[in-house]
């Protein structure tokens, strides 16, 4: 039977989730924002779903309530939506707001989930883990999961692993930008186009994450390119030197702590 889904927040998170979900027939949606009625116009355009400038309106005919709007908005609008709710599932996008805080201010018995996209989620490429609450069953575990399978790949997680690892798979593409930057400055000192450059680099990263995803041991990978005394050794033996898995790991860190105090 079809679900109605209705999105409050209508930004860049939700209509990526909206445009994965085009092709499933699974859902009705009806999208609400803050007020901004343009975006409201494209989206209704750009993807023939229902919007509204009341989300409360819709809140009673809604099986999902989706909130795919900034984490400070959120404690007033749990709020408000707690005296609206008679068992929908609710979810939401927003680092900082897990399954217990949900649980904590919606009516008892609420079934919630956590989701962590990735930024990659506009192509269809998000990395995204996703927790349950307590009250959530496996039913509700089918809807979350055809809900974000238009985003990319997801993993089902516990609360404490997304606050955990949304560094690794939220943060770190950030890392991996980084080091095609400076491989494509190098590649263009060889005199390659910008286009060109860029080429080389994003197929080279792409082709060694489809190699990770054989399942293959990545430092197996490493010395399969790595003949031992070549010229791939000898590089390696600077990152291993100057102590690049200390330094991911330090950047990392850097990130939770980061995360933690601005929740
Ligand atoms: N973008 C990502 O890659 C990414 C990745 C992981 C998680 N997230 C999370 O996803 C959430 C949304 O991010 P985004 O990138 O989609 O943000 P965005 O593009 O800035 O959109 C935010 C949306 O929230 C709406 N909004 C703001 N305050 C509201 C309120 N009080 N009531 C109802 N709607 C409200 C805005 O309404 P108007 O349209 O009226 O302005 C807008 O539609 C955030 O919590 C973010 O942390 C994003």
């Amino acid at each position: 039977m079809t679900k109605r889904v209705l999105f409050i927040g209508a930004g860049r998170m939700a209509q990526a989730i909206i445009e994965g979900l085009k092709d499933k027939n699974d859902f009705s949606i009806i999208v609400a924002n803050n007020g901004n009625e343009e975006r409201l116009n494209v989206i209704r355009e750009s993807y023939g779903v229902v919007t509204t400038k009341s989300w409360k309106k819709e809140v009673g005919k809604a099986d999902i309530i989706f909130l795919a709007m900034p984490p400070n908005v959120h404690e007033s609008l749990l709020l408000e939506l707690s005296g609206e709710m008679n068992g929908q599932l609710v979810m939401t996008v927003a680092a900082g707001i897990g399954p217990s805080f949900m649980e904590s201010m919606l009516p008892d018995g609420t079934p919630v989930a956590w989701v962590m996209p990735n930024t990659a989620a506009k192509l269809g490429q998000s990395m995204t883990m996703y927790a349950p609450g307590k009250w959530v069953t496996e039913q509700h575990i089918k809807i979350i999961e055809t809900l974000i399978s238009g985003i990319g790949e997801y993993e089902r997680v516990s609360e404490q692993q997304i606050i955990e690892l949304t560094a690794v798979t939220g943060s770190a593409p950030a890392f991996i930008y980084r080091i095609a930057e400076a491989l494509e400055n190098i590649a263009l000192e060889s005199g390659v186009t910008p286009l060109q450059a860029r080429k080389l680099v994003a197929q080279m990263i792409m082709g060694s994450a489809e190699m990770l995803k054989t399942n293959a041991n990545p430092a197996a990978l490493a010395d399969e390119v790595a003949t031992p005394g070549g010229s791939t050794a000898a590089g390696l033996e600077v990152l291993d030197t100057k102590g690049l898995a200390d330094l991911m790991t330090e950047a990392i860190y850097a990130c939770r702590e980061r995360a933690a105090s601005l929740t």
